[in-house]
């Protein structure tokens, strides 16, 4: 990093310049990964989106190529929205997007429409060049949908009957709804009379994902897979309170229905890809190494004018394998990609570290910006955890009124990442286990609140409730740190926290690493 950008990220993708925001159609085709993204080439901030292109041979360094997608037909003349990427054949990657129009003249009517891009030459295998079929716009909102609230198409399925489905995200009056469409060609795509789901009082779903996962194992399936060792997950991005909201459960390809696994889970209650900054993220299924892996948009958490004095905003979370969580079987598991660990310089593994009640402890020889810590705690004796009943809505508040610097019976312990020597700035890790009415469960927290001197950042807490089963030995965190991204993947991938720090002393071989205790009894 230079002095002027210490900020920008090494592992993580982001466009050289300007701003950035959802992944979109993600592939794997002749040996590169590709990756589009919602690019604005004119500035730092939200603007005329194009689709920005990147191409990698292991998801860790990027080229960035022409964009692919960029407004100039008369039905995304505002902009190429979010949209995704389906194999119509081997050879055929084609793409959905969301075309951003006008209604008249008047610009002050814009709508969505959906439009279908296709290679020009599907022998590159960088993909470079795409043509907009002359039958676009293939989809127009629906009557009783408000073409404003009609976009982000997902990678299309098959069916029992054969036919092709996607689903587009939308709204009726406030009720979240992935609108289902069906096609025999992939250019005439009509309505299913009913939604593949809704869920009320959800507002605009953006960004729907629909995927097969594996009952029995940690392998990927290509978006088509049905059967009985087989099930789904939805997810939906909700635009009211920007946070990726998933539900698994039973896809029947003959009726077209989905039924959440359990009854209690549902798109915008209770379970999250992330607690932290995460959002309008998109899996894709990697036939190389036969597994799904999940991306999503890490905006900035400094000021829209910050960013355009540093000339960019916003990064692509470091990619998750993900897989269904099979002890619970109604909830998935993330964890990045094993291509990761090729990028360590050095492992250093220490052991038998006792950490005292009240105690700080440098974790010396580890100095930089850039780690990825893996950590585990024994499990603490929970005799004296405290009684603390938090709302499970609200466990982003607890973390912060509790904050790392509580002192608590069990805990708060953890890790503090890119710390200043004089740990004046510090963004803390931590676990913090308390009794409520249904049993013992741990906060698992990330405190930006001392991450930086500077003031002009948001530094919101971010965190989650954790069950542990009893038969757990250990709590365990990975946190992957790179400048200015702080991802933490807790209790093997089950809860996932992505924060974004601008720390001004601890940067670079300033930065370092402790280990915590503010707990009494452990
Ligand atoms: C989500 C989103 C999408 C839309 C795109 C526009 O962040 O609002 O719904 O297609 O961004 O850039």
């Amino acid at each position: 990093r230079t002095s002027e950008q210490p900020y920008r990220t090494g592992f993580h993708f982001q466009p050289t310049k300007n701003w950035m925001n959802d992944p979109n159609g993600l592939m794997y085709y002749k040996g590169y990964y590709h990756l589009f993204y919602q690019w604005n080439p004119y500035g730092a901030v939200w603007g005329t989106i194009t689709w920005g292109h990147a191409v990698s041979t292991d998801m860790l360094q990027w080229h960035i190529l022409d964009v692919a997608l960029a407004p100039d037909q008369w039905y995304d003349i505002n902009g190429c929205w979010t949209g995704s990427a389906t194999f119509v054949a081997a050879n055929r990657p084609v793409l959905i997007y969301t075309g951003w129009t006008n209604i008249s003249s008047s610009v002050e009517h814009k709508i969505q429409v959906q439009a279908v891009a296709v290679p020009h030459d599907s022998e590159d295998p960088l993909l470079q060049k795409w043509i907009k079929v002359n039958d676009n716009p293939i989809l127009v909102a629906p009557i009783g949908i408000d073409p404003t609230e009609f976009r982000d198409p997902t990678t299309a399925w098959i069916g029992a009957d054969g036919k092709w489905r996607m689903v587009v995200g939308s709204k009726r009056k406030e009720d979240g709804v992935a609108l289902l469409y069906r096609s025999s060609d992939f250019l005439h795509w009509h309505k299913a009379e009913d939604p593949l789901h809704s869920v009320v009082d959800t507002g605009m779903w953006e960004c729907p994902d629909f995927y097969p996962v594996s009952i029995g194992g940690q392998n990927g399936l290509d978006t088509s897979v049905n059967g009985p060792d087989v099930i789904h997950v939805l997810k939906a991005s909700l635009a009211n309170d920007k946070h990726d909201y998933y539900v698994v459960g039973t896809y029947n390809s003959d009726y077209d229905t989905f039924t959440p696994a359990d009854s209690s889970h549902n798109v915008g209650i209770g379970l999250r890809y992330d607690y932290g900054k995460f959002y309008a993220s998109k899996t894709f299924y990697d036939s190389a190494k036969g597994r799904r892996i999940l991306f999503g948009w890490v905006n900035e958490s400094s000021s829209a004018k910050n960013d355009i004095v540093k000339g960019w905003s916003s990064l692509q979370g470091f990619p998750r394998k993900i897989w269904l969580n099979g002890e619970t079987k109604s909830s998935i598991l993330q964890w990045p990609i094993q291509e990761i660990e090729t990028l360590r310089r050095r492992s250093d593994s220490l052991s038998g570290i006792f950490l005292e009640a009240n105690s700080v402890t440098r974790v010396t020889g580890v100095e930089g910006a850039q780690l990825d810590v893996e950590v585990e705690f024994d499990m603490p004796s929970l005799n004296e955890a405290e009684i603390l009943e938090v709302d499970s809505s609200n466990v982003q508040l607890a973390c912060s009124q509790v904050g790392k610097s509580h002192k608590g019976a069990v805990g708060p312990f953890g890790l503090l990442v890119l710390a200043s020597e004089d740990l004046k700035e510090q963004t803390a890790v931590f676990f913090y286990a308390v009794l409520t009415g249904g049993g013992w469960k741990t906060l698992i927290c990330s405190d930006q609140g001392r991450s930086s001197l500077n003031n002009d950042v948001d530094k919101t807490s971010y965190g989650s409730y954790m069950s542990v089963p009893s038969n757990d030995k250990s709590l365990r965190l990975r946190t992957l740190v790179d400048h200015s991204i702080v991802e933490t993947f807790a209790q093997g991938g089950e809860i996932c926290i992505t924060s974004r720090v601008y720390p001004v002393k601890a940067v670079n071989n300033q930065a370092h690493l402790y280990l915590f205790n503010n707990g009494v009894q452990y």
